[in-house]
């Protein structure tokens, strides 16, 4: 395996004493490539700074998966620009990269539109940033790369991992198979592939010693993990518990056809294994399922959560919807807000329909008025938010684990996630950060909990 960026590049790219400042947007993928570009710049000399005036390296990291998501980065570089321009009355260079979906998707576009820009480069590709930084003028990278930029990265610096806090995000797996008629994803991403299991574990493992416990596996599909020795997700999942300093794990997002009895049975027998499951179902209309190419129905959505519910009697459910969906009719959506109803759910993200440029349903004849998707949006937010509001008053009075990860407002209090992501607050000693503490909960705040130290465990 060769690295192209070694630490003697590290001096020859003569960084030292400049500041990179990295800017996620979107997705948990993206907060995990952003870390990842991170650690590549401390490689190559560049220090953090969380003040963009401050860097010589700026990169933002873009979602495109709605259209208010991609336009958003243009504000961004408008800003940007005028830093940029600051800095060089000031005598400063200043490198700006346009890393992420947008910049696959969008491309040399990108440039036209901010001639501020330097590089644009897609998520595949960041593995050659230093490449890219040493070129002159202009550059867009964004054909897939043949090598693999998991392989190609360096390892992240010890510097780097110690204090990247107790929960951390590992990526799996990219890209999707699935071509959802509403969805860039595909397109963005590329194909499904899935990274050795070992050099996964050893990521983990390595994070652990950092101080990492609780560790969410993330990818577009990431229960159609399957690694070239055939290990898929459950396995990985129960390898992963049995690494020391491993106190909890999560998975997200994944498609409900590829959860396999494997997967199901995982619920049931890995202790480790959070009681949640984020599963979108985007619609609970049959009808509208097919017309979103979703290749599965209502009932096959149900027959998944009463079999996981049997596995793990005490799980909970969150989803994502879209309203809007090109002809989607009123009783389309009343199905929807029945599917709702039937599930009952932790919490779940509605999302009004946003064409997008290159997807089959951007050219539907039928696209929903504006002030259609906005009523609706409204009704099923509003139905979604009581269902919330419902399932945290349910846990006051019960006990679970609650790994903390920081100091809250008010002295002697600490602020950690429940087994279900709900925010929990509770007066505790500093030395249990990074540490998963038996906590009751006995009052609820409109976005958290608030609970009472039990024991250590
Ligand atoms: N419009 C609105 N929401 C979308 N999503 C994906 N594509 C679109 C779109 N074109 C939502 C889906 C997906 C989540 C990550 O974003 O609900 O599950
Ligand atoms: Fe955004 Fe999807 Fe790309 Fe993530 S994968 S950054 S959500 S477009």
């Amino acid at each position: 395996m060769s690295h192209p960026v070694s630490p003697d590049a590290a001096d020859a790219a003569g960084a030292r004493g400049e500041r990179v400042f990295v800017k996620s947007f979107g997705c948990q993928m993206n907060v995990y490539d952003s870390q990842r570009m991170t650690d590549l710049a401390l490689t190559q000399g560049y220090s953090e700074t969380a003040d963009i005036a401050e860097a010589d390296l700026v990169v933002f990291n873009t979602c495109h998966i709605r259209e208010r998501a991609a336009e958003k980065l243009y504000s961004e570089l408008g800003k940007a620009r005028e830093v940029k321009q600051a800095r060089a009355a000031e005598g400063k260079a200043t490198k700006l990269v346009v890393a992420g979906c947008v910049a696959q998707a969008e491309g040399r576009e990108i440039l036209r539109r901010q001639s501020a820009v330097d590089i644009v480069v897609g998520p595949q590709n960041y593995h050659r940033l230093p490449a890219l930084l040493r070129a002159r003028g202009a550059v867009v990278d964004t054909d897939f790369a043949v090598e693999d930029k998991f392989e190609q990265l360096p390892p992240p610096t010890e510097a780097a991992t110690r204090g990247r806090g107790v929960s951390a995000f590992v990526t799996v797996q990219e890209g999707c198979d699935k071509f959802c008629a509403f969805c860039v994803v595909p397109y963005t991403r590329g194909a499904e592939v899935s990274r050795p299991a070992d050099k996964i574990l050893a990521e983990i493992a390595r994070l652990a010693e950092a101080g990492a416990c609780e560790f969410t596996l993330i990818g577009q599909n990431v229960n159609a993990y399957r690694d070239e020795d055939g290990i898929g997700l459950a396995a990985l999942l129960s390898r992963a518990a049995d690494l020391p300093g491993v106190a909890r794990l999560r998975y997200s997002t994944s498609h409900p056809n590829d959860m396999d009895e494997a997967l199901i049975a995982a619920h049931a027998e890995n202790p480790k294994l959070a009681p949640c499951l984020h599963l979108p179902v985007q619609s609970g209309s049959n009808r509208i399922l097919r017309a979103m190419n979703r290749r599965h129905d209502v009932a096959a959505y149900l027959d998944i959560i009463a079999r996981v519910r049997r596995a793990r009697p005490d799980i909970a459910f969150s989803s994502d919807f879209i309203v809007g969906f090109p002809g989607e009719t009123e009783a389309d959506f009343e199905a929807t807000l029945a599917l709702v109803e039937a599930v009952g759910f932790a919490f779940a993200y509605a999302f009004k329909y946003s064409s997008r440029p290159g997807t089959p349903a951007a050219d539907a004849p039928d696209q929903v008025a504006a002030a259609v998707i906005e009523a609706r949006h409204a009704r099923l937010f509003a139905l979604l938010e009581s269902q919330r509001q419902a399932f945290n008053r349910a846990t006051v009075g019960r006990r679970f684990g609650v790994i903390f990860d920081k100091p809250g407002r008010h002295p002697g209090q600490l602020i950690g996630r429940s087994p279900y992501m709900q925010a929990v607050h509770a007066e505790a000693a500093a030395e249990r950060i990074g540490l998963m503490s038996q906590v009751e909960i006995v009052d609820i705040r409109p976005n958290s909990l608030r609970g009472r130290l039990v024991e250590a465990s």
